[in-house]
């Protein structure tokens, strides 16, 4: 049940200075930094990391959006980390994220907003949804020599 999950701090995290403060809230949870590396993405590459919304009207606004400035990408370790972080990210749309999650805190913009700008959604951070995400995106994103296992002092907590 230890899962890891891949997690981009968007460039628009980036920009504004919150990766300190994102990464915190993950390490505040006891959820363990296996992987880190700064990435400026290109057209391909975006490409390849949301193969899902290629086809779809907002892609043209996504890939602008995550290919402005580097990304942190992360890879967290925990106790059903995929979902965990998910809940902590919040819901897609900073409008109706929900207060306390990531996105709902750090960032305001709507759909209806957004789509009447033809903009991307700027929303700070991109989490793996299921396992086969995961799993797909972590080898997408980092060798297998850049993942790394380490005791912190939540294994304590977690094994006993
Ligand atoms: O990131 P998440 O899994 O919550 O959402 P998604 O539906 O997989 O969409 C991926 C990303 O596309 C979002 O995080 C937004 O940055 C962007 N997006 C957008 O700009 N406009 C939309 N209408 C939907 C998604
Ligand atoms: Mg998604």
């Amino acid at each position: 049940m230890i899962e890891r999950s891949l997690v981009l701090l968007k460039p628009d995290a980036v920009q504004r200075g919150f990766m300190g403060e994102i990464i915190m809230r993950f390490e505040r949870a006891g959820l363990k930094i296996v992987g880190t590396k700064m990435v400026w993405v290109d057209k391909d590459f975006a490409k390849k990391h949301y193969a899902e919304h290629v086809e779809k009207a907002f892609y043209k606004g996504l890939e602008k959006v995550i290919t402005h400035g580097p990304v942190l990408a992360l890879a967290i370790e925990g106790v059903e980390a995929i979902a965990t972080v998910r809940k902590m990210v919040g819901g897609t749309e900073p409008k109706s994220a929900a207060p306390g999650t990531i996105r709902g805190d750090y960032a305001h913009v709507s759909y209806g907003y957004a789509d009447k700008q033809g903009i991307g959604i700027k929303n700070l951070i991109h989490a793996s949804a299921n396992t086969e995400d995961a799993k797909k995106e972590i080898s997408l994103w980092f060798k297998a020599e850049e993942m790394h296992s380490y005791k912190t002092v939540h294994d304590i907590h977690i094994l006993e």
